[in-house]
């Protein structure tokens, strides 16, 4: 079974032959109309339950447009509306659905629900964030630093805020695409512990950014994060924001990204989202390429 649950439990020749699949499958779809078929159907006669526990844009539609180009079917099924983890256990929800579809994708909170349905379930299944990574997002990320600036190993890669879900996934990719990876954030908002060694630490976020091929930042407050903590975090944060006097310390061809949504004007201003060294919607187009080539790794197809 060919589950994609993380980059660091991924074989990294399977990593980038998917990026260069993705990269592949987005030039043959160039000029192509969106609601058009892929030249070869793939998923042909396969069914992808999409499962959201949390809300989402981008993944809910990547995910459901790219599954219907390589001409597979979706049910698109909010955790809600599911026996998901309170009318059932999550192994016999696994164990059921596998009867049904072919493939499924899960957002959630817990790490563990997401385990548990890889172990149970007779089909793969992938990790459309959980509270800890966000692989997906990366994979797509990657692609994007890659069609612009080429390979990304031995680059240098700066992330400023909060130690979350995502920077997670891009410490795991450090260590599988062979990038510096630097964060700099609060010690209070450090990434947990099992994440050192995949990254160093600079605190002045002026400091860390010197010479940078890629920022990247989150908003400062994730779907998991009690509202509560807004403020304080905001508070935490402010001095991290990604602005144009930061951008202009990093390298003049840098990249900047953000998975987005965004809280635009906090964790980035608008000038720098909307700016010469953006590439945010382009790595939400990417999302979709790179999905497409991570369903056919795990399908096989
Ligand atoms: N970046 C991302 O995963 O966006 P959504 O929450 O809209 O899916
Ligand atoms: N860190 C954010 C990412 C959203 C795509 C969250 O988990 O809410």
């Amino acid at each position: 079974m060919t589950h994609f649950l993380d980059i660091h439990t991924t074989d990294t020749a399977d990593l980038h032959k998917i990026i260069a699949q993705a990269r592949a499958m987005k030039t043959a779809r160039a000029g192509v109309p969106k609601g058009t078929l892929d030249a070869d159907t793939p998923l042909a006669n396969h069914m992808v339950a999409l499962i959201f526990e949390k809300p989402s844009t981008r993944t809910r539609v990547s995910f459901d447009v790219g599954v219907r180009q390589m001409g597979g079917q979706t049910l698109v099924l909010s955790g809600t509306d599911m026996q998901l983890g309170h009318g059932e256990t999550i192994a016999d929800t696994a164990r059921v659905l596998s009867r049904y579809v072919d493939l499924i994708m899960i957002r959630t909170f817990e790490e563990q629900t997401l385990l548990e349905m890889a172990e149970y379930a007779s089909v793969p299944v992938i990790n459309g964030l959980t509270n800890r990574t966000h692989p997906c997002q990366i994979m797509a990320d990657i692609m994007t630093f890659e069609e612009r600036n080429g390979s990304i190993k031995g680059k240098k890669v700066v992330w400023t805020g909060d130690g979350n879900n995502v920077f997670a996934s891009f410490a795991h990719a450090a260590k599988q695409f062979e990038f510096d990876l630097v964060f700099s954030g609060p010690s209070t908002l450090d990434p947990e512990k099992e994440l050192e060694g995949l990254y160093t630490t600079v605190r002045d976020p002026n400091e860390a950014v010197e010479g940078a091929d890629l920022v990247v930042t989150d908003t400062w407050v994730s779907m998991h994060d009690p509202q509560s903590a807004r403020e304080r975090r905001h508070n935490q944060l402010r001095g991290y924001q990604v602005n144009d006097a930061l951008m202009a310390k990093a390298k003049p061809d840098s990249l900047f990204m953000h998975c987005l949504p965004a809280h635009r004007d906090d964790e980035a201003t608008s000038s720098v989202m909307d700016g010469k060294h953006s590439v945010i919607f382009d790595e939400a187009e990417n999302r979709l390429h790179a999905q497409k080539a991570i369903m056919r790794h795990c399908l096989g197809v």
